[in-house]
């Protein structure tokens, strides 16, 4: 509820209206606009500027200004929603780090969860995911797992001690009769931490305390904090009253108070949840934050769903649920602008977007646009196609086609080199001048046929003297690929080629990973393998003019 207008002769003003009830803010065509909230105090705050920087320092003199988060908090997150075991998750950061793709910190969806109950742990998928966190640590990875709001309430008593504790020391929001108001969420039937209580604080402390004392966590992702609720109300509906019947409805999602949610009449320990509905992901939030930074002693790193003003002192924000397209990619840039202005610094979309399949050009972008977000998190849905950064062709990549069209990316600043299978090319870095490439090691790249042959040839004169071909006052090697090895025959000239030497082979369409990789007849250790690409690398150090052989098996 706060907006700041930029003013015909550049000078600015803001206006907020502290206000947490449903609320209709509506544009007028004249330089007017309509307010309409639907209970509470009308606080409002006219913050007079002169210049944009000043409204927003006047706005968060008043909603407080942003916490400082750790340092690493500002790397590359990594996360998806089916990451179904330990085994897997250890996996995506093996990948990472052989990809060579930086990243400071690995998250777990919903998947780690026993029953998706928060606080627990699958003991057989994750059963070493304890060992895991503590992994990451060795290797200066951080780590975030996903908590929801909502606790799981339909175990019998005594299995679950979120709940027992929570219903002894009263920490949820009750219904018309008192009694914990009972939704549905991801575990089944659950009930609502009330966090305008002081005592759930301490419960959730408690209870992030017990977790972390078994899991080393780093942080903590709140999701499904508006709260959402996947039946309407409550399980037992709600109650005729004026509070779920008001006069008036602001356009909220789905035209009643309760949709989507609990019931605006269930009662909170401050007041009513018709009250306090848009201030639960904050007052979560807070409790969050504080219960970290007792647990760690460190600067506590909490991003959340829902937000509202003055959340960015205590936490940071990521955009949701966004789809997997451009028209997403570019509406996250004004919302993280937007959530700056609120005080918000820390926040990021999911890069690549989350729902539906992504494609490497968007991902690219995606990426490279992320890295501007403060809050740079790649997160995916489950079922879709992968898109951590290694799912995708590596930068220099490789496409293998046979008798197809295939439309290529050409931008200014990349060259599109096409090999046809069963050549084999010489060739030279480059350098500054000829004179000086000329000098460089050599390297073959050999493009295999289905079947595994290749030839090329390489013509090497001194370059400027006359008629070096008809004076056969040149050199001339042969190559051949044929059975899992590379071969060269020097067909004529003078012996040493002016000193330079083969230092790589780069072998195209090797179908199976090789074990053992030979270079006249000696072990090369140091040879790398791709099977997504079916690229082969031999690093080597032989004298162009000498014969060589070179096999893998
Ligand atoms: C890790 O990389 C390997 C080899 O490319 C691949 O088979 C595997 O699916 C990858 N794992 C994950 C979780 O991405
Ligand atoms: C309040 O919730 C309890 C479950 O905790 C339920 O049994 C009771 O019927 C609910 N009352 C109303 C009025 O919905």
């Amino acid at each position: 509820p706060f907006y700041l207008v930029m003013e015909d002769d550049g000078s600015a003003h803001g206006v907020f209206l502290l206000n947490s009830n449903a609320m209709d803010v509506l544009l007028q065509p004249s330089p007017a606009l309509t307010w309409r909230t639907t209970g509470g105090i009308l606080d409002f705050y006219i913050f007079l500027g002169p210049d944009p920087k000043s409204v927003v320092r006047q706005y968060l003199d008043v909603v407080g200004f942003p916490f400082m988060p750790p340092y690493w908090g500002l790397g590359f997150h990594l996360c998806r929603w089916g990451y179904s075991s330990t085994d897997i998750t250890r996996q995506v950061v093996a990948n990472m780090t052989a990809a060579r793709f930086p990243l400071d910190v690995q998250w777990n969806d919903l998947d780690y969860a026993d029953a998706k109950r928060d606080f627990t742990f699958n003991k057989k998928s994750f059963k070493d995911y304890p060992e895991m966190v503590q992994d990451f640590h060795r290797c200066g990875l951080r780590y975030i797992m996903i908590v929801d709001a909502g606790i799981s309430s339909s175990g019998p008593p005594g299995t679950y001690k979120p709940y027992d504790e929570g219903l002894k020391r009263g920490v949820f929001i009750r219904n018309a009769t008192g009694q914990p108001l009972v939704g549905k969420v991801w575990p089944g039937p659950t009930v609502f931490p009330d966090f305008t209580n002081p005592e759930t604080h301490e419960w959730w402390h408690d209870m992030v305390k017990d977790f972390h004392d078994q899991v080393p966590f780093d942080g903590m992702w709140l999701d499904m904090n508006e709260p959402s609720n996947f039946v309407e109300g409550s399980q037992d509906g709600c109650p005729q009253n004026n509070l779920e019947q008001p006069p008036y409805v602001p356009g909220v999602f789905g035209g009643r108070l309760r949709a989507g949610t609990i019931c605006a009449s269930s009662q909170q320990f401050l007041s009513s949840h018709y009250n306090l509905h848009s201030l639960y992901g904050l007052t979560e939030a807070i409790a969050s934050h504080n219960a970290l930074l007792r647990v760690r002693g460190k600067r506590p790193f909490v991003i959340s769903r829902s937000t509202f003003a003055g959340h960015g002192r205590y936490a940071g924000h990521w955009t949701g649920d966004v789809g997997s397209n451009w028209e997403q990619l570019y509406y996250s840039i004004p919302e993280v602008l937007l959530f700056n202005l609120f005080g918000v610094p820390l926040v990021g979309a999911d890069i690549c977007g989350f729902a539906g399949d992504t494609s490497e050009e968007l991902c690219v972008r995606w990426t490279q646009l992320g890295a501007f977000y403060p809050f740079m998190r790649n997160h995916n849905d489950h079922g879709t196609r992968p898109q951590e950064p290694y799912a995708f062709s590596p930068a220099d990549s490789t496409i293998h086609s046979k008798g197809q069209w295939i439309l290529l990316p050409a931008p200014l600043d990349t060259i599109n080199v096409h090999v046809r299978a069963g050549h084999i090319l010489p060739l030279q870095e480059p350098a500054f001048s000829t004179a000086q490439s000329r000098r460089r090691g050599m390297a073959l790249v050999v493009a295999l046929t289905p079947d595994g042959f290749a030839r090329g040839d390489l013509f090497w004169d001194d370059g400027e003297s006359w008629e070096t071909f008809e004076r056969g006052d040149y050199t001339e090697i042969l190559f051949l690929a044929t059975h899992g090895a590379v071969l060269s025959q020097l067909l004529r000239g003078s012996p040493h080629l002016d000193g330079v030497l083969l230092e790589a082979v780069t072998v195209l369409g090797v179908s199976s990973p090789p074990r053992q990789v030979l270079a006249n007849g000696a072990i090369v250790s140091d040879f790398s393998y791709r099977s997504d690409t079916q690229v082969l690398r031999v690093p080597v150090s032989l004298p162009m003019w000498e014969q060589f052989v070179i096999s893998w098996s």
